[in-house]
């Protein structure tokens, strides 16, 4: 089942109630990085800039890093883009009062997916200034194979090369190796977390107009991948169950699961590597004091050529 299921407006408000749960370790770390460093994030950017931001959820973080701008005298163009569109709006509204006076300051939103933003993008014949970086905070990035990354990255650069503008990431990624600690923090069986890892029953049964799915016969499973340092979810039927949607008809055993989400726990080497297969390389970073979170810049390499298409990366890794 696509991840997506996990985001709508509803989504969106179960994962912010989640990450205010004492056990969401990832909040306090990005959180403490915001506050030591976000002046000096800042003043990595160019004079004028575009800023996009892939999923901007509800701007807390994103209102600190465009207050840290202006007070650096940095003209950003800021667009936010998200699928929770209703949560979109009302948080754009909000962010707007905030800098209406602002001269550094402009925003504008972008309501879709991921992929429609690349296209969009490819689209567009410029846009207001000749840098742009993407903002992807909320480990949001390691919600996707590391190869599937690699090419959403690689979509973009090739989409500014296109407008023949500057392209950077500014990308907030969990790096927690404590097993324990993050088995606690993304817990399927009771409260915040478990309300988050459900929704996506719902959602699907909103989608499909009837409850094909009721959430009393399913489990959501974490499985942790010490290789990748990746947690992946299923949703694993308690018993058969049959699932009657119109023409499609599914039967599932006891047991099978369904995969539908994963959160990897990257650290620097493989983040890198996900950066090189979008010709891409990590600048500067930023870590919290226990290690477990890292802000990273990441820049275009400066060879035309180490710019490959997804089709390029796929045969590559075939290899
Ligand atoms: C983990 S939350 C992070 C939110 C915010 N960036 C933060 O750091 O608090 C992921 C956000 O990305 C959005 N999202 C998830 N998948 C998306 C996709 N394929 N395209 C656009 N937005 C997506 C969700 O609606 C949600 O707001």
């Amino acid at each position: 089942m696509p991840s997506l299921l996990l985001w709508d407006d509803q989504g969106l408000r179960n994962f912010d109630t989640w990450t205010k749960s004492p056990s969401y370790y990832p909040k306090r770390c990005e959180w403490e990085i915001l506050t030591n460093y976000r002046h000096d994030i800042a003043r990595q950017f160019p004079a004028t800039s575009v800023l996009i931001e892939l999923g901007c959820g509800n701007l807390m973080k994103t209102a600190w890093l465009l207050a840290a701008m202006e007070k650096e005298r940095r003209h950003v163009y800021y667009y936010a883009l998200d699928v929770s569109d209703d949560a979109l709006y009302k948080n754009l509204n909000s962010l707007k009062k905030q800098f209406i006076d602002s001269q550094f300051i402009s925003i504008a939103g972008l309501s879709g997916t991921y992929d429609d933003c690349v296209e969009w993008l490819a689209s567009s014949a410029s846009l207001p200034a000749s840098t742009i970086t993407f903002l992807w905070l909320g480990n949001s990035v390691a919600n996707m194979p590391q190869q599937d990354v690699s090419i959403l990255l690689g979509q973009f650069h090739q989409a500014c090369r296109k407008m023949s503008a500057d392209c950077n990431f500014l990308i907030s990624a969990d790096s927690c190796a404590d097993e324990n600690r993050i088995l606690k923090a993304y817990d399927p069986t009771s409260g915040s977390s478990r309300v988050f890892l459900f929704h996506g029953l719902h959602h699907a049964n909103r989608l499909l107009g009837q409850a094909v799915f009721k959430e009393e016969e399913w489990n959501a499973i974490p499985e942790w991948d010490k290789v990748l340092n990746e947690l992946r979810y299923s949703y694993v039927p308690k018993k058969d169950v049959h699932l009657d949607v119109g023409k499609l008809q599914v039967t599932l055993k006891r047991g099978e699961p369904i995969h539908y989400f994963m959160s990897g726990k990257w650290n620097e080497s493989q983040v890198g590597s996900i950066a090189e297969g979008a010709g891409l390389e990590v600048g500067k970073t930023w870590r919290d004091t226990q290690k477990e979170y890292c802000f990273y810049l990441l820049q275009s390499t400066t060879s035309a050529s180490s710019v490959v298409g997804h089709k390029e990366i796929a045969e590559r890794s075939l290899i």
